[in-house]
């Protein structure tokens, strides 16, 4: 716990103003309650016993007054609390969010979306709930008891000695159940990512759910996680339910030796009825912010398993390290005897193959071969487990990840919509340059469907483009791809959805292009490779065969295999 109030504590710096009024609210609380149980010694003592009516005018008021001053504090400390709170969770959601978006797609092919999304939102509202309500409960209830402890010793200094030394033994079961609570908060979260988990891959499949007619199925296989969810949801819930009644029941016997020896005093006469009640009233009243007290600690403990979480997902770096070394331009590229594995599972070996400013080159082979690893390793999705890539001669590692990557394009198997207009999404992160928009939409033959539509560039596109056909949403992502005007184009089953006068058209485009940039095309037609100078059949991860198309007719056997 206190490790997270020293995490989150440089953050309060930045909210001055704000601490110092929810600082000021708390002391007004604290005051007010601890002023309404003192007055209850003038009230039994100067006004019902010794019938004092200026004091029967003045009470009442100072009363309302008091009660007053607690409800401002209070308001103004839960805005002032939670406006910090919710701030500096702000911030770290951007910052955990920013840090994510860095890290490898190794990561991201790891974790699963709706566990990801779990730490950035439940996970940080936990904290939140710490940094904002639970610490302002914390010190406030705290001065709160405090306060009101001073009224009890005031009162009566030998009574508040035997209260006193009964309270703070409540907290020794509370601090056990206490670390029972943070083991199952770490399983309730688990638990609670699991389930978002199964929602997002249901949402994001639910084609095939629907093709498959498998909704009881699925159904059936959320409910077992939901069920999970609710078993460790009702194991904190036993276990917060304990912390009340055991705090309670130690408040009841310090309550019982109070009755019992101040009520002993009055009767001897050392104590007055007044001061006796408004002891009484201070201590009950005291219950009220322990008990929140250790509510709040149990919500510390929720927070403190939710920051653990996030501090390990930021301390995780890239593995993919970007270089020093801006790159200008790509007038070559090298795959110099390149091994990469995927963890256990091998996908190259000792690749080699080259190109050209001006050369179209193109993979070719079986399913799972190992072309869209080339792929990945040019963009440095990973980098090779053995051998060199290299660019312009020099180690792909080298450069930035950032000048590699913007010197580069992609259209993959995979075509990425945004929920944005056609224009945003050729564009992509770019200005958008409605000539040069409608020039890439042209060159990967769309413009004249988008020219029809009624917004034209501007019409928008859903999440997913399931408004637009599997072939127009893979011209748009070719077209995003000449957008970005980049040095090496690489299209990975890029026209796998196009019809023959599509693809014709844009094989015309990569045609006229190609005297500028280095081509890459993976394809399993033939038609699409036709063009290319060289070609590399990649089987099993390794290069089989490569050299032009007749070459290969000729002298390879897996290639006229695999074009019969
Ligand atoms: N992220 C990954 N993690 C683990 N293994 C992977 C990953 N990506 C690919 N593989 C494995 O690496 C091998 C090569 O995959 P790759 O995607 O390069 O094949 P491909 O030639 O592009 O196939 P296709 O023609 O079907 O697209 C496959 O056996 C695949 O299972
Ligand atoms: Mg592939």
């Amino acid at each position: 716990m206190y490790a997270l109030i020293r995490a989150y504590w440089p953050e309060y710096r930045h909210y001055r103003g704000k601490l110092l009024l929810a600082l000021v609210a708390m002391l007004m609380v604290a005051g007010a309650t601890a002023a309404i149980a003192w007055m209850m010694k003038p009230l039994l003592d100067e006004v019902l016993i010794e019938k004092n009516t200026t004091l029967l005018h003045l009470l009442p008021l100072l009363v309302i007054l008091a009660y007053l001053a607690k409800g401002l504090g209070g308001y103004a400390q839960i805005y002032a609390m939670n406006h910090i709170g919710q701030d500096i969770v702000r911030k770290v959601r951007d910052r955990l969010l920013a840090h994510m978006l860095h890290l490898d797609l190794a990561f991201f092919h790891r974790h699963h979306s709706g566990e990801l999304i779990s730490r950035v939102t439940n996970d940080i509202t936990r904290i939140q709930t710490a940094v904002s309500t639970s610490l302002a409960t914390l010190l406030r209830e705290t001065l709160t008891a405090l306060a009101l402890v001073g009224v009890v010793i005031y009162q009566s200094p030998s009574l508040a000695f035997v209260t006193l030394v009964v309270i703070p033994a409540a907290y020794v079961p509370v601090d056990r159940l206490s670390r029972r609570l943070k083991r199952i908060a770490h399983a309730a979260q688990a638990s609670s990512a699991e389930l978002t988990s199964n929602l997002a891959e249901m949402f994001a499949n639910v084609e095939a759910i629907k093709a498959y007619h498998t909704e009881a199925f699925e159904a059936r296989r959320f409910a077992d996680v939901n069920r999970r969810f609710f078993g460790v949801s009702m194991k904190a819930v036993r276990t917060n339910a304990l912390v009340v009644p055991v705090m309670e029941l130690f408040a009841s016997f310090s309550a019982a030796a109070v009755i019992y020896i101040g009520g002993r005093q009055v009767v001897e006469g050392s104590l007055s009825v007044g001061a006796f009640f408004s002891f009484m009233a201070a201590l009950l009243m005291a219950v009220d912010p322990i008990r929140r007290l250790s509510q709040t600690y149990t919500q510390f403990q929720d927070a403190v398993a939710a920051q653990e979480r996030i501090q390990a997902m930021l301390a995780l770096a890239p593995e993919v390290k970007s270089g020093a070394a801006e790159l200008s331009s790509v007038t070559e590229l090298a795959l110099d005897r390149v091994s990469l594995a995927y963890g256990e599972q091998v996908a190259l070996r000792e690749v080699s193959l080259s190109a050209r400013r001006g050369e179209v080159i193109a993979l070719v082979g079986a399913s799972g071969g190992g072309k869209s690893s080339v792929a990945s390793l040019l963009l440095r999705f990973y980098d090779a487990s053995g051998g060199r890539v290299s660019l312009n001669g020099r180690d792909i590692r080298d450069y930035s990840l950032a000048s590699v990557r913007n010197r580069m394009a992609i259209v993959t198997q995979r075509v990425h919509i945004f929920n944005d207009s056609i224009a945003a999404n050729v564009a992509y992160g770019a200005n958008i340059d409605p000539e040069r928009v409608i020039a890439a939409l042209t060159k990967a033959n769309l413009w004249d469907y988008v020219r029809a539509l009624p917004d034209g560039i501007h019409a928008r596109l859903n999440e997913a483009g399931t408004n637009l056909s599997g072939g127009q949403r893979q011209r748009i992502a070719i077209a995003r791809a000449l957008y970005r005007e980049p040095d090496v184009l690489i299209l990975d089953e890029a026209t796998s959805a196009l019809d023959n006068a599509s693809e014709a058209a844009v094989l015309d485009t990569l045609r006229a292009l190609a005297p500028e940039v280095i081509t890459l095309i993976i394809a399993h037609r033939l038609k699409s490779v036709e063009i290319a100078d060289r070609i590399y059949l990649i089987q099993d991860g390794r290069v089989q065969c490569q050299g032009s198309k007749a070459e290969l007719m000729r002298d390879c056997p897996h290639f006229r295999e695999l074009y019969r």
